[in-house]
């Protein structure tokens, strides 16, 4: 008997689910956005011990130490500036698990004290640009020595920074300032990622402010593009993305979100990210 048409088209999809299915490092990452990490669980149900206000900024971030061992970063709905900033340090976490970028620290949503907040792991020993940039390449007496210096962090660093650019530009941070990264053992991580998913806010990514001049054309390394390409066509992790996403945002930063996953398609095969990135809508 012939087979129909729609029996042909189920052979076919199948095979494309199961050839997801079989990559390990896509069914890696599947199990890691199901599950919370033993060291998330830790961050939402371990004992917090003492607090420490040293942290300061803008939303008044707390340092903790966790009963046993551990610390954390918590930032408290009650003090933030901005709505749900806390929900959307969980969701921009989320949307690095969901990349497979191991960009942002772990990050979790707790209660405390009648209060309700995010809750980071606090990575220790790390840098910030600036005391990098003094460590490695010395003293800066003008300000054109200090963006010289900036842009040999930025080659230095290349991958991660390609990432942290295009996670930025999904999750439309509108913070990435020279103190909202870090940097450790060859690693950045992206922390305060609470101004985020807001359309109206404009766009900030790190960039030194020489890189356009400068005549390079920044391209994504193939292992970086694969895994992006991947990324876009993985129906069943953009599902539970979705999914996931519902007690964080709202269905308009939801659909903006997607929307700006649909736009990294053209995004990654351009000639010059940077330019791809900043230009795209
Ligand atoms: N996960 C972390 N690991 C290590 N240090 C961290 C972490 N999160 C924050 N810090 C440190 O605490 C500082 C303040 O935290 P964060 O930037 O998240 O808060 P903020 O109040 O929103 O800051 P601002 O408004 O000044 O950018 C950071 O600049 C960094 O030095
Ligand atoms: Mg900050």
């Amino acid at each position: 008997m012939e087979p129909k048409p729609e029996d042909l088209f189920n052979i076919g999809s199948k095979t494309e689910v199961e050839a997801f299915s079989f990559d390990p490092e896509l069914k890696n990452r599947l199990r890691h956005l199901e599950q919370d990490s033993a060291l998330e669980v830790k961050l939402q149900q371990r004992e917090i011990v003492r607090k420490n206000e040293l942290l300061g900024g803008m939303n008044d971030a707390i340092a903790v130490q966790l009963k046993d061992d551990g610390s954390g970063v918590l930032k408290l709905e009650s003090r933030e500036k901005v709505i749900d900033s806390y929900k959307k340090e969980r969701a921009a976490y989320i949307v690095d698990k969901f990349l497979g970028f191991g960009l942002v620290p772990p990050t979790v949503i707790r209660e405390f004290i009648g209060d309700v907040g995010s809750l980071q792991e606090f990575i220790v020993d790390t840098l910030e640009l600036h005391s990098l940039m003094l460590f490695k390449y010395g003293d800066c007496d003008t300000i054109e020595q200090s963006r010289n210096q900036k842009l040999k962090v930025f080659h230095d660093y290349l991958n991660d920074f390609l990432k942290l650019l295009i996670f930025d530009y999904l999750i439309h941070n509108s913070d990435r300032h020279d103190f909202n990264f870090l940097f450790k053992e060859g690693r950045i991580y992206a922390i305060d990622n609470g101004f985020t998913f807001d359309d109206k806010n404009q766009l900030r990514l790190f960039m030194p402010d020489n890189l356009f001049a400068s005549s390079a054309k920044y391209i994504l390394s193939p292992e970086l593009k694969m895994n992006l390409n991947k990324t876009l066509e993985w129906g069943e992790g953009k599902s539970l993305l979705r999914e996931k996403f519902k007690i964080l945002l709202t269905q308009k930063q939801i659909d903006t979100f997607f929307k700006r996953l649909d736009n990294l398609r053209s995004i990654i095969n351009s000639k010059n990210i940077i330019t791809a990135i900043y230009t795209a809508r």
